[in-house]
């Protein structure tokens, strides 16, 4: 591989996208937890090229900025005017100081399912053939306003042909430049100095060196693809999506192969960096974002939003929105409970029904099974918390921390108001305001004492219904005694 390694990439991103119809920059839209320009950054990288260079133009500052996150490596070069894909390439080598010795790899920055491994293929032939020019084509059903890939007799390429260019019988041409070469990098920054402008665009068009390569008597070549759709570029969000559905579609499936239960793939969407380990299961309608995790054995969805997530081996999650949340090995979370960041649940946890939680540190078998909502708090092992409980974290103006021991039986409908903390083996009663430490091994009663006021209905609501029912029950209970 490394007699193929490309001396440079160079990505053209300087396009608007109009057709995109968005304030966002055509390639800064994300499927699959990437933007369209990362997938084909990650793409490029695994030709480990010696350098990478963008091409930037409309919205640069935006796009280069995103550029540097993902991928700091990165070199851009500003194209002022966007006076076509030849003029692009020419500002990325004037970037990397004019020609380059070695391979040079084109690419565009909207062509999000194009896989490394078609990259690779198209070095491998372009360097194993001596080529001049390497252009990576396909067959495609429908070739409107792609350049058509132009053959000989004998079935060599001699020029490619931009669509609005071209007569009636280059129009009926199936294969299409895929906008992917290879190039030498010497004969490359050569030929780009003779591209002319003379075409329906004014612009320089980079599918014009090939001809003029041809002209000079170099060697010109073509790898197709073996999927057209590998090289379908995104202008517009129903195209958008299609690329979604696709790359989706193979992580999913790679998923399988690898040993996790998918019951619906079309309802399932995955990011590029979702892991997961054997026997998993995914229920339909689950989205699974960022770093998420899916430990061995464990059960996710339906229903299910995960970001940034990981969950233990065994561990069910059912109906859950998660963010940043750790599950662990064997927990139960859901149905409908929603983790948010900073929330780690210990091996055998649960969080029910309508639980929320957030910054919560959970111990191993800690239960808190119904209706309750958990903010900054640590809760030690095996305790249980009542149905319906507040950790009142916030009074205001700062938030406050909560900490609950181990094998703790907190009642229902409690209020934990922070900072509070309640020793190992305590109990509070149901319907607590719990506003002062409570020892270890205590039982903490916060409530009114209930009053019953008798007779009250027959007096206050003489002949309502209420005081029918309380007449009859005291003439039965009467007669009973
Ligand atoms: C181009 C090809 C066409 C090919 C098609 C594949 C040329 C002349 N035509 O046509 O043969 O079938 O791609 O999708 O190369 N860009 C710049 N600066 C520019 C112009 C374009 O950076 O001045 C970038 C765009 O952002 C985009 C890429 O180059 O990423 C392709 O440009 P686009 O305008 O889409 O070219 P097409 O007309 O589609
Ligand atoms: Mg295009």
């Amino acid at each position: 591989m490394s007699a193929n390694r490309p001396a440079a990439v160079v990505v053209l991103a300087a396009g608007e996208g109009t057709r995109m119809k968005s304030a966002t920059p055509k390639v800064l839209h994300a499927i699959c937890g990437r933007s369209l320009v990362g997938h084909v950054l990650a793409a490029s990288r695994e030709l480990d090229p010696q350098q990478l260079v963008v091409v930037v133009g409309h919205a640069r500052e935006r796009v280069t900025e995103h550029l540097t996150a993902v991928d700091p490596a990165t070199r851009t070069a500003v194209q002022h005017e966007q006076n076509g894909t030849g003029h692009a390439v020419r500002m990325g080598l004037e970037e990397l100081g004019g020609a380059v010795d070695g391979t040079v790899i084109v690419v565009c920055g909207d062509t999000p399912l194009l896989r490394g491994e078609t990259l690779r293929a198209l070095a491998a032939t372009h360097t194993g053939d001596g080529n001049a020019v390497t252009v990576l084509t396909a067959e495609v059903p429908d070739a409107t306003g792609y350049g058509r890939i132009v053959r000989d007799a004998m079935g060599a390429v001699t020029a490619i042909v931009e669509h609005k260019d071209a007569s009636e019988s280059v129009r009926a041409i199936r294969e299409i430049n895929s906008g992917v070469f290879a190039f030498d990098g010497q004969l490359l920054a050569d030929a780009l100095g003779k591209v002319r402008t003379d075409n329906s665009q004014g612009e320089e068009y980079l599918t014009d060196v090939l001809g003029i390569l041809r002209e000079a008597g170099h060697r010109v070549g073509a790898s197709v693809a073996a999927d057209h759709r590998e090289i379908a570029g995104i202008n517009n969000r129903v195209q958008l999506s299609e690329a979604r559905r696709t790359l989706n579609g193979r992580l999913v499936e790679q998923a399988m192969l690898d040993g996790v239960t998918v019951i619906d793939p079309a309802s399932t969407w995955v990011d590029v960096t979702v892991t997961f380990e054997r026997d998993a299961v995914v229920h339909p309608g689950t989205q699974l974002e960022g770093a998420t995790h899916i430990g061995e054995g464990a059960e996710v969805g339906p229903n299910t939003r995960l970001r940034d997530t990981s969950v233990g081996a065994g561990a069910r999650v059912d109906n859950t929105v998660a963010d940043s949340a750790v599950v662990g090995e064997g927990a139960s979370v859901g149905p409908f409970a929603y983790l948010r960041p900073g929330t780690r649940l210990g091996a055998k946890a649960k969080a029910g029904t309508f639980v929320e939680m957030k910054n919560a540190v959970i111990g191993e078998g800690t239960k808190v099974p119904h209706l309750s909502y958990v903010g900054d708090a640590t809760i030690g092992e095996y305790s249980n918390i009542g149905a319906a409980s507040v950790f009142v974290n916030y009074d205001g103006r700062d938030k406050h921390h909560t900490t609950v021991g181990s094998h703790c039986r907190t009642g229902s409908d409690n209020m934990f108001v922070a900072p509070v903390t309640i020793g190992d083996g305590a109990y509070t009663a149901a319907g607590s305001v719990i506003t002062k430490d409570v020892p270890p091994g205590s039982l903490a009663v916060a409530r009114g004492q209930q009053r019953n006021i008798e007779g009250w209905v027959a007096r206050k609501r003489p002949g309502s219904a209420a005081a029918r029912a309380a007449e009859v029950a005291s003439r039965e209970s009467a007669g009973e005694s």
